[in-house]
């Protein structure tokens, strides 16, 4: 769970995760424990969202952070919490007419690949909280937003 903002995945038990949906005792507790916590940082409402499993892969980051502009994929990184500068290059077909859809000049997509095999996008940014991986240089990201 989340807020239309953040969620707290550094605490991933008590406020986060909801191991059983129709324990509404359980439910309840991780939801108030989640509130509590965002304090005035409670942004939005609550949003459920189903579990998915994703892949492990070793030595590779677990999320890849796409930089979109105008709908084109321009960028891709780490995501900036992984420790590795190693990524998997995701498909994103299937991403690019969503992200279009949006109708903003600047977008960043994280995606994490599905035990499946499926990439999934787990969050979007539209740039104003979306943090550089310590591989990729400020310079890399600023020729993006003035280039061709
Ligand atoms: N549907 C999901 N199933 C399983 N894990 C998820 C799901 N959505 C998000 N996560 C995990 O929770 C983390 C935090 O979710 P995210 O939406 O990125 O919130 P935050 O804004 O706090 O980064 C993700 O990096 C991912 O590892
Ligand atoms: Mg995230």
């Amino acid at each position: 769970m989340k807020d239309y903002v953040k969620s707290r995945k550094h605490e991933w038990e008590q406020a986060c995760f909801i191991p059983e949906l129709t324990d509404a005792a359980g439910l309840t507790r991780v939801v108030r424990r989640f509130v509590e916590l965002q304090e005035e940082f409670l942004a939005g409402g609550i949003v459920l969202r189903a579990f998915e499993t994703f892949a492990k892969p070793e030595s590779v980051a677990a999320e890849m952070r796409v930089w979109w502009l105008d709908g084109e994929p321009r960028l891709l990184t780490p995501h900036p919490d992984s420790p590795s500068e190693r990524m998997l290059l995701p498909g994103l077909d299937h991403i690019r007419p969503a992200v279009q859809r949006l109708g903003c000049r600047f977008v960043t997509t994280d995606l994490a690949l599905r035990s499946d095999g499926v990439w999934r996008v787990v969050e979007v940014g539209d740039g104003q909280v979306s943090d550089l991986h310590q591989s990729s240089s400020r310079g890399e990201l600023a020729a993006l937003l003035v280039g061709p």
